[in-house]
């Protein structure tokens, strides 16, 4: 359990963003022409040992918005939102699952599918993520959303959403009366060409959102600042 902890951690790390050191003064700006240590100073951080101690408070962000479709043993769908969760493996998706009827469906089908929630279907979304398909059986059809089967796995892919991942359950790990730990294994990704430039996904097209714990809401993601694996380079001598 500890190392899916540490994984889930390591996946969703790769998106925090990275805090900096204080320059007071800025000064170094000045003498290498360098804009970083004046937008650094511009923000006027107090020294370490004057910042505020929030305890042992997590805050990992950002958090996806992840849409799991499943069917129910009769062949009913359901899908529900998760944001504790993210990418643990060149391959494999992880999350933590309470005991929701999507959990119940996940250990009898052992196969799902990871959709984006998106800025055009946030009400939608976030009502998936609010009702219980074992209160309200038809939520999904609640919403004017529909479904296709899978054609590789026994799981639903929302219509509406554009970029759906299908996925088989990899490993189930219990949590004694409190859900579980879910590993799953992509098999295959369906995206609408919609969103998609030269073959690859776009996020500008996508347009997938965020879940916001702090300030408890959904985000867009902003554009590009920078290359990855390209930014720093100018620091390698
Ligand atoms: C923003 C947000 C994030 C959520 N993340 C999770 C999560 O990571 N794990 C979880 O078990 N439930 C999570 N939930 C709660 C479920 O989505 C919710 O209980 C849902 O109604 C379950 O539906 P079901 O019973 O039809 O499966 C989240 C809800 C919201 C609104």
């Amino acid at each position: 359990m500890k190392k899916v902890r540490v994984s889930l951690i390591c996946a969703l790390a790769a998106s925090v963003l990275a805090t900096a050191c204080c320059n007071k003064e800025g000064e170094a700006a000045a003498a290498t022409g360098d804009s970083t240590q004046a937008e650094i100073a511009a923000l006027d951080m107090k020294p370490v040992a004057e910042r505020t101690n929030m305890g042992a408070k997590i805050f990992v962000t950002p958090q996806p918005a992840l849409m799991i479709g499943t069917y129910d043993e009769n062949g009913n769908p359901d899908v529900m939102m998760a944001a504790w969760g993210g990418q643990c493996d060149n391959n494999q998706v992880c999350f933590r699952l309470s005991p929701h009827r999507t959990t119940t469906n996940l250990r009898a089908t052992k196969e799902f599918t990871l959709s984006y929630a998106t800025q055009r279907d946030v009400a939608e979304s976030d009502y998936f993520g609010t009702v219980s398909a074992n209160d309200v059986p038809d939520k999904i059809a609640q919403t004017g959303f529909t479904v296709t089967k899978s054609q590789n796995i026994n799981a639903p892919i929302i219509d509406q959403y554009p970029l759906t991942m299908e996925c088989r359950v990899v490993e189930i790990i219990e949590r004694e009366g409190d859900g579980c730990f879910v590993i799953g294994e992509v098999v295959n990704t369906i995206a609408d060409p919609s969103i998609l430039t030269d073959g690859r996904i776009d996020l500008d097209k996508l347009q997938p959102i965020v879940f916001d714990a702090s300030m408890p809401s959904y985000r867009s993601v902003g554009g590009v600042v920078g290359g990855a694996w390209d930014a720093g380079k100018k620091f390698i001598k």
